[in-house]
């Protein structure tokens, strides 16, 4: 692949909303020479109370789509389609690198954590299919892994609620029945296994103490596309740095809103191309 594959070839990534703009960020720190386009599929999302099929079929287009724009690889930035999606987007794809966030947020929680003791903040979906506590149990085979289906923080942090009393009373709700189950119980690694969650962080951390290390998989997974990229020879080399560019299938003033708490700088509507797949 290699051989045709031009290093100035951007790199792509697709979410259900604006979530995956947090890998976004943790990518462009880590390799700001490389161009980007990040494609968040606002007209459907949560994908996380989706079918598998349903998410598989979503999750085919946006690639599709970002092929189109010749990307050179793929970053599933969504814990819900890596979950249920990436061994066939790997197929379909193929020589495509596609790379997804479950494992190296497996990685970096293992690495986190001293006693092995678990809690995954995911979707429904991503919590069904246990993807976190293979990936975990992968590397570490002992671990004690909990998961906890908390779909409706998606909806708080696509509205762009992500701190104040709200988010504080659902966090919450969530995280008491851990709480409630004391000390020898609480995890040391809480991972937040949903690429909305990193902006709750702070709600989630008032819920659960101050005791467990709160683990996202952004930064391990810019770590692997930066592995996978030298390998292969792909690394764009460049004193410039790379264009990002924008894509959403609804609302592209909405995106811009809120998509801009994630990246962590203002956007605004114009900077958000609206894209049918
Ligand atoms: N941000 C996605 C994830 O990491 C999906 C959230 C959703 O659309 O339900 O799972």
């Amino acid at each position: 692949m290699s051989a045709r594959v031009d290093p100035a070839q951007p790199i792509g990534l697709f979410d259900s909303g604006v979530g995956g703009l947090t890998v976004l960020r943790a990518l462009r720190r880590r390799l700001p020479a490389e161009s980007m386009i990040y494609l968040g599929d606002t007209a459907r999302v949560p994908y996380g109370t989706k079918s598998p099929q349903s998410v598989l079929r979503y999750a085919t287009q946006a690639t599709d789509h970002l092929v189109a724009r010749g990307i050179k690889l793929l970053v599933v930035a969504c814990n819900t389609a890596s979950a249920l999606s990436i061994e066939p987007l790997r197929e379909r794809f193929d020589p495509l690198p596609v790379i997804g966030v479950v494992e190296p947020g497996a990685a970096a929680a293992v690495a986190a954590s001293r006693r092995q003791r678990h809690l995954v903040l995911a979707t429904e979906s991503t919590v069904t299919h246990h993807a976190y506590a293979r990936a975990i149990r992968a590397l570490a085979p002992d671990a004690h892994v909990d998961e906890v289906a908390c779909s409706l923080l998606v909806s708080l942090a696509e509205e762009g609620w992500s701190d104040g009393p709200i988010a504080d009373a659902v966090a919450r709700e969530y995280l008491d029945p851990v709480r409630a189950r004391g000390s020898d119980a609480m995890p040391d690694s809480v991972v937040l296994g949903c690429t909305h969650f990193p902006l709750l962080a702070e709600p989630i951390r008032r819920a659960i103490g101050e005791g467990p290390t709160i683990v996202d998989s952004a930064t391990t997974t810019a770590e692997e596309v930066a592995t996978v990229l030298a390998r292969m020879g792909l690394l764009r080399q460049s004193e410039q740095p790379g264009a990002t560019t924008l894509l959403a299938t609804d609302g592209a003033e909405r995106f811009a809103k809120v998509g801009a708490r994630f990246l962590g700088h203002p956007l605004s509507a114009s900077d958000v191309e609206v894209v049918d797949l």
